[in-house]
């Protein structure tokens, strides 16, 4: 099984998620693998957005966030808490949106081309168990729309960390 990543022309961003967080949920409701889980969530992501340079989950391990499955360019194996988007989110469990990374201090630059950022954090029963990482080409491309749309999946695939 896969998620299907095609639609119909002209859907705006937030029909979009109205039609690809139910695959999405469809798909780790009928797979028990985790990688495979992740793998297929993080391309799936990547692929239905144009603007969407690089996807990927990052583990909480122990003081550190180690990558995992991601669609992109090779990036930065370990973040520690605290330091980046990804450590700054994984610090207060609260969704970042950066809309120019470059006005952002802490920013780790792992593709030069990356212009804007959202980082969610995955909670399970009060605890950091991942952030999800998502870079786009162009500047501001996150807002409200893929904050509400991306805690929804995170939270309902949230299980399975
Ligand atoms: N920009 C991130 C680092 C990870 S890469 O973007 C894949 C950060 O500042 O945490």
């Amino acid at each position: 099984m896969s998620v299907k990543i095609e639609f119909e022309s002209g859907l705006s961003k937030e029909e979009k998620y109205i039609e690809l967080v139910p695959r999405i949920i469809s798909l780790i409701d009928d797979e028990k693998d985790f990688i495979a889980n992740i793998s297929n969530i993080t391309s799936a992501l990547k692929f239905s957005f144009n603007d969407f340079l690089w996807v990927g989950f990052y583990f909480k391990d122990g003081d550190e966030l180690v990558l995992g499955p991601f669609q992109g360019k090779p990036a930065c194996t370990r973040i520690v808490v605290g330091k980046g988007v990804c450590g700054t989110a994984a610090l207060r469990k609260e969704t970042i949106i950066v809309e120019d990374v470059n006005k952002f201090p802490r920013h780790i630059f792992c593709d030069s081309d990356s212009k804007s950022e959202i980082v969610i954090p995955v909670i399970k029963d009060g605890e950091l168990k991942a952030v999800l990482d998502i870079d786009s080409g162009e500047y501001g491309s996150f807002d409200n729309t893929d904050k509400k749309h991306l805690e929804d999946l995170i939270l309902r695939i949230s299980k399975i960390f």
